[in-house]
């Protein structure tokens, strides 16, 4: 791409046949994590991992969009820029400007964000990827110093680097901490002091901690404690991007981005996992004492989640609904991936942790075509239940259905489709993108427990699926690139009949 397209180039970029109806995407150019997620002066701002200068990840930029809705979003300028891209030159980021949080304090709404410095030959137009995929990058070749920033706003839209930056420096020689892969920040305040929590990965790299430093001002940070470490085995993975917490009561809720977990079974085939371990956090200490790692998503593309507080306390996750090393095909239209929808982050009362589609969501319904008791005996496609924009729900009765699949985005001819399909006797799961359309193949799954019912609500959004089971005790997401056409729903009994009590289908006029 070369330089900034016109607003006809735009246009053509936000109307091409992939690019989302009310998913957050980059106006042109390249998108990646999610950050900053915060509410500002009336509305929901989502910054984002931004390369306006190709297609492809590079020198790491913020994007930024707003909503009042969750699913109206407004592109607004660009909010942060590396030193070597910005007027301003800062040393500090000269490379780039990595994942981070956004907290409102004082009335002006601060960013923090992790700057990139490589220290030796690089530097800006270096193809160094963080994810692992360029070895020289920094979680592979480690030339890069990470410190922790802040920009803040009066107005929500216009940002300015903080005079003293770096607020967190950390020297080569801090006995607990490196400062290479030390990235991604999350503030919170909690009895009238400030926490923040960085991914980090131990010197000798065989381990990775999330470090939790305190503030009483919120401008000095002091270092509190490594408030949770991996495996030594390397079984929880290689680094944990993205960390965040939640609390319900006094359970805390830990979210990290492990990259390189090792598959298990049907769990962790992607090249990286994001989710969630649950537990307490003792503040005087600063040790987190956690259960298990449990993944938020169990399809293809949903990684480097981050989490937000609202005023009325509720708390929404979003994430990138991607995943390094996959195709984009969408690149030759002039942009690159998208963000999730945002979810709700609950604790049920079994202590269970659900992410849901916020309520706000339910403003998109408006046309409805419903069905009530169906008994499928061979595969069917219903009338009015069709489409690639809209919101689809119902209940899979499994007392009376044996094995079943559903297939979304399917074409006439029957070449495409991606299909969702229940294993009666295995009682697993799983989604199926060998037909889903351009540059895609392969299968997730997952294992069930012994259920009575399945109960489906599917956000479909041009290329995008994301379901959600169960009220978000499971969900799978997915990117897929069909043809325009392929706008077919199926169910298909595969073996014996295919109960459904209701069935629901929302088009959103959008
Ligand atoms: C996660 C990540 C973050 C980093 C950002 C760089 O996908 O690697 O750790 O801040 O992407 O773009």
């Amino acid at each position: 791409m070369a330089g900034t397209p016109t607003p006809e180039e735009m246009k053509k970029i936000q109307s091409s046949k992939w690019y989302p109806k009310y998913h957050v995407a980059p106006p042109y150019g390249w998108l990646n994590d999610p950050n900053g997620f915060s509410w500002y002066k009336g509305e929901y701002h989502i910054f984002y991992q931004y390369h306006p200068y190709s297609v492809n990840w590079g020198p790491m930029h913020w994007g930024h969009s707003s909503s009042k809705n969750f699913y109206e979003w407004k592109h607004q300028p660009i909010a942060i820029a590396p030193g070597a891209l910005s007027e301003g030159h800062e040393w500090y980021d000269w490379d780039g400007c990595f994942s981070g949080c956004g907290y409102e304090f004082e009335n002006k709404l601060w960013l923090m964000y992790t700057s990139q410095k490589f220290n030796g030959p690089g530097g800006v137009n270096s193809s160094a990827n963080p994810s692992g995929i360029n070895p020289s990058g920094s979680s592979g070749g480690g030339n890069v110093t990470e410190r922790q920033c802040f920009a803040y706003s009066e107005d929500g839209i216009n940002f300015t680097k903080y005079e003293k930056n770096p607020v967190i420096d950390i020297p080569n020689d801090h006995p607990i901490i490196a400062n290479i892969d030390f990235r991604d920040p999350k503030i919170w305040d909690h009895d009238g002091k400030y926490y923040c929590v960085i991914g980090n990965r131990i010197r000798d790299r065989s381990r990775t901690q999330i470090v939790m430093f305190e503030s009483e001002n919120f401008f000095d940070w002091k270092f509190k404690s490594v408030v949770a470490i991996s495996n030594p085995d390397g079984s929880e993975g290689t680094m944990w991007e993205c960390p965040g917490f939640a609390h319900f009561g006094d359970k805390y809720v830990m979210i990290i981005s492990p990259q390189h977990v090792p598959p298990q079974g049907r769990l962790y085939h992607n090249i990286h996992q994001a989710g969630y371990m649950v537990g307490t956090l003792d503040y005087d200490k600063g040790i987190f004492t956690h259960g298990n790692f449990v993944t938020f998503d169990y399809g293809f593309d949903f990684y480097a989640t981050t989490m937000m507080k609202n005023p009325e306390g509720r708390y929404f996750i979003i994430a990138w609904l991607d995943m390094w090393q996959s195709p984009f095909p969408e690149q030759e239209d002039g942009w690159s991936c998208i963000l999730t929808i945002p979810r709700e982050l609950k604790m049920r009362e079994d202590g269970v942790v659900v992410t849901v589609p916020p309520d706000e969501l339910l403003e998109l319904r408006k046309e409805c075509v419903s069905y009530d008791n169906l008994t499928l005996e061979e595969a069917t496609q219903l009338e009015g239940v069709k489409g690639d924009v809209g919101e689809l729900l119902f209940d899979v009765d499994l007392k009376q259905t044996g094995d079943f699949s559903f297939e979304l985005r399917c074409s006439d001819d029957g070449t495409e489709k991606t299909v969702f399909y229940y294993n009666a006797a295995e009682k697993y799961f799983g989604l199926n993108r060998d037909k889903a359309g351009r540059d895609q193949s392969g299968v997730r799954e997952f294992d069930l427990p012994e259920l009575d019912v399945l109960q489906f609500r599917i956000y479909l959004d041009k290329s995008s699926i994301e379901v959600f089971m169960n009220g978000g005790e499971y969900v799978m997401s997915t990117r897929v690139y069909p043809r325009e056409d392929s706008l077919g729903i199926r169910f298909v009994p595969t073996s014996g009949k295919m109960v459904i009590p209701t069935l629901k289908f929302y088009p959103f006029d959008l």
